[in-house]
């Protein structure tokens, strides 16, 4: 996607606009996984609804292969749908209440894969199944009747129904409690991997991020601050951002004061890099918009002091 920004306006009577994603710009290939880290409220979930057309963008492109994934109205195009797709924080909201898991699973089918006769519905139901570890008792039963986890199995079963070449997933097992989270992230990276699907992993946890990720992007108040291979971003941080981020998992303690630091500190400065107002190595030339430079293979920072 390129340079992507969107504005919202706030306020009755002043109405004020104000940025939620500035000039967002990132690529994710083939069989890649791209995670996205940052803080709450820095932008991610609408870096991922803008993407898939459910928001539209104030302006920017997203390209599937070169071709324009949006139409002008910033919804996606149809002949997209079944390639790019979303799974979401709160799974069961993507499935109806009243229809059994059975009825679910073959629902996108019969919408978006007409070709198949119902008998090869129900056999790559079946292969579905096996492949997000799930049996045949689950059929039978209504969402309500399955646990967090299990759902989002169901959750990701209906979504490689579709065949998807591209993935985002927003925060998917944030929900769920932490053992049943490794089972589903690790079933989530091998399916990928089998599959060749482009993932886009969204989470504000960097070391869940790391274990996930070919490459991690950084992302801070709507801007991506630093992007670099997982290891190469967790190992030599350059941003101050990403430091914060990257020290918050050794030592969490350290994090929080540094944290409250930040907070206390911000004075919200327009313009000029996001992180100004609290970076501890900021200088006069910070008060102007830093670019992405390359400074190193495949790792780019904006950061004046590069
Ligand atoms: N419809 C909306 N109208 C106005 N502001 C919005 C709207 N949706 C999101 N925002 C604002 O945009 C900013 C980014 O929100 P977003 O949900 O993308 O953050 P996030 O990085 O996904 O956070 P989290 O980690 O908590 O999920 C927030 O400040 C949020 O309040
Ligand atoms: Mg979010």
């Amino acid at each position: 996607m390129e340079e992507l920004s969107k504005e919202y306006t706030a306020g009755v009577f002043n109405r004020k606009r104000f940025k939620v994603l500035d000039g967002v710009s990132f690529s994710v290939k083939p069989g890649e996984t791209l995670g996205l880290v940052g803080e709450s409220g820095s932008g991610k979930s609408t870096v991922a609804r803008t993407m898939l057309g459910l928001i539209p963008p104030s302006s920017g492109r997203v390209l599937y292969q070169d071709q324009e994934v949006l139409s002008p109205k910033g919804r996606m195009k149809k002949e997209f749908c079944g390639k790019m797709q979303i799974i979401f924080q709160h799974p069961e909201s993507a499935l109806n209440p009243r229809m059994k898991i059975c009825e679910s699973l073959l629902e996108p089918m019969i919408i978006q894969k007409k070709d198949l006769t119902r008998k090869e519905m129900k056999s790559r139901r079946w292969e579905l199944l096996q492949q997000v570890g799930l049996s045949e008792e689950h059929l039978n039963r209504y969402p309500h009747e399955l646990s967090g986890g299990q759902i989002q199995r169901v959750v990701l079963a209906r979504i490689l129904s579709l065949s998807p070449q591209f993935l985002v997933a927003d925060e998917p097992t944030s929900m769920l409690d932490v053992s049943v989270q490794a089972q589903v992230l690790r079933m989530l990276k091998q399916i990928q991997a089998e599959n060749g699907i482009g993932l886009l992993f969204i989470s504000h946890d960097i070391e869940v991020v790391n274990w996930m990720s070919d490459r991690i992007a950084v992302m801070y108040k709507g801007q991506i601050v630093e992007s670099a291979p997982a290891e190469e971003l967790c190992q030599n941080p350059f941003h101050p951002y990403s430091r914060l981020l990257v020290e918050s998992f050794s030592s969490l303690k350290q994090y929080s004061a540094k944290r409250d630091w930040v907070e206390n500190n911000y004075t919200g400065e327009a313009g000029g890099c996001h992180y100004y107002s609290h970076c501890p190595q900021a200088g006069p030339d910070c008060r102007q918009r830093p670019v992405l430079k390359e400074t190193g293979a495949e790792h780019y920072i904006a950061c004046w002091l590069t």
